[in-house]
């Protein structure tokens, strides 16, 4: 599970911790920007950016399991840790942010990629 952190939260309120079951995605916007929501096989919580980056393709409609989401169109998994693509024919990473919970809300910060990939 995603531990509640005891932080100040950093970042805008998505959704409710309750909302995401495991093994599944849910959708969410940030000014516009699509960013899927993802709880992996072990309750972990991971935001990504929601499109496929082989094509326009919301990921959030894919298959969840371990800690990958895969693309329903052509089967690409990505590493929801490291937004790398796992498998062909997506070769680019997605972008990964910053998560967190507080309380029962859902935090995600836009302005810290994990993984440094762009959202342009
Ligand atoms: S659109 Fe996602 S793998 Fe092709």
């Amino acid at each position: 599970m995603t531990e509640p952190s005891t932080t100040t939260p950093v970042g805008v309120v998505v959704c409710q911790d309750s909302e995401v079951d495991v093994k599944s995605a849910l959708l969410v916007e940030i000014d516009d920007y699509p960013i899927a929501i993802v709880r992996d096989s072990y309750g972990e919580l991971h935001a990504i950016g929601d499109t496929c980056s082989h094509a326009e393709i919301s990921l959030s409609e894919g298959d969840v399991e371990d800690c990958t989401i895969e693309c329903w169109a052509h089967g690409s998994s990505f590493d929801l840790k490291t937004g790398e693509p796992l498998t062909l024919p997506a070769f680019e990473p997605v972008p990964v942010f910053a998560l967190s919970v507080h309380g029962s809300d859902v935090y995600v910060d836009v302005t810290n990629i994990i993984n440094g990939v762009s959202t342009q």
